[in-house]
């Protein structure tokens, strides 16, 4: 089967979201890939389903219940491979490892996942540790839920899926994927409020280009992200001070 992305939240209205338009929708008509929605509050204990309790030892907020979580999971998990490693299970927290391409890239060669997304101050420990869950932040803020963060997962890694992106829209040639960031892009017209397009691109020469493209991209990283220039200029063998 298709790729399968099967989501467990509160808030099953969220989804496709942005997900359904443009590419992403339309490859997930195409059937290239799938989305599925497990409703938590349907396991929610009581009269009112409730799905939240005080967090024991005391403190602020709420937190999911570690049944009413796991048998939600337990349904998703109906139909999914034991294996981990061609099913991922992810919770989506602050507290996670940063989302990065090669991760995206490792999800998309799995058959499917199953994302958890969180509410107020997060989800019982024991449901984590029970279900080998990983736990995945995008970024070094904070949300009011999971939803949009699993959306940017989901995201990021469908467009890796063979077939959902065309030659156009090639994953190859891109920010992150060579570990650069990717170079400044022009479109015409060819001279608009006195600027012009950088010469060099309009030469027609493509050893040209192509050497000024690669020059822009490491001077790009190089100034905006110490952080991923170093760990290129690791990668080809070269010291981090000094001319590169
Ligand atoms: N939930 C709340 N904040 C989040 C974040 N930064 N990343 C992933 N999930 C989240």
């Amino acid at each position: 089967g298709a790729w399968t992305a099967k989501i467990v939240t509160l808030f099953p209205d969220a989804f496709p979201g942005t997900l359904g338009l443009s590419l992403l929708g339309k490859a997930r008509e195409l059937g290239l890939w799938a989305l599925e929605t497990i409703d938590l509050r349907p396991f929610g204990i009581g009269k009112h389903h409730n799905v939240d309790d005080t967090p024991a030892g005391g403190g602020a907020g709420m937190v999911l219940r570690a049944d009413v979580v796991g048998a939600a999971l337990a349904q998703a998990r109906i139909g999914t491979p034991q294996d981990r490693t061609l099913w991922p299970v992810v919770y989506l927290s602050p507290r996670g490892a940063p989302l990065t391409q090669a991760m995206a890239q490792r999800y998309a060669q799995a058959e499917g996942m199953t994302l958890l997304c969180g509410r107020f101050e997060g989800v019982d420990e024991r449901v984590l540790e029970q279900f080998g869950i990983e736990e995945v932040s995008i970024g070094d803020f904070v949300l009011t839920g999971g939803e949009v963060a699993a959306q940017v997962l989901i995201d990021a890694t469908v467009r890796l899926i063979p077939g959902v992106l065309g030659n156009a829209e090639s994953a190859v040639e891109e920010s992150h994927s060579n570990g650069l960031l990717e170079h400044p892009q022009y479109t015409k017209p060819a001279e608009w409020e006195g600027c012009a397009i950088p010469e060099v691109l309009m030469s027609g020469h493509h050893g040209r280009i192509e050497k000024w493209r690669h020059e822009m991209s490491e001077a790009l990283t190089r100034t905006r992200r110490p952080d991923l220039w170093a760990q290129y200029l690791q990668k080809q063998g070269k010291s981090g001070d000094g001319e590169a």
